[in-house]
């Protein structure tokens, strides 16, 4: 299960579609725990800007060095949460 979710709210990011991102993911939000997201947050620039939106998961089974990634489009951000 993930637990939290931070999606970079920064200009950069913002330009790869990071508000849109946003709010899919969020609509896969469920905090009793049945859904695939416990809690998301947008976050200030993680100065990891390029390549597409930085989305930072704490996930049990994901480790610390792991858990940054970029996506380019809401649809592949919503792909990958739905296989984890
Ligand atoms: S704008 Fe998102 S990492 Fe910098």
């Amino acid at each position: 299960m993930v637990k939290k979710v931070r999606v970079c709210n920064g200009a950069g990011c913002k330009a790869w579609s990071s508000c849109s991102i946003y709010k899919k993911l969020n609509s896969l939000k469920s905090e009793d725990g049945s859904g695939k997201i416990v809690k998301i947050e947008r976050v200030p620039c993680f100065n990891k800007c390029g390549g597409g939106a930085s989305v930072k998961v704490n996930a049990e089974g994901v480790n610390s060095a792991g858990n940054f990634l970029k996506f380019r489009t809401p649809r592949e951000a919503v792909n990958y949460f739905s296989h984890i």
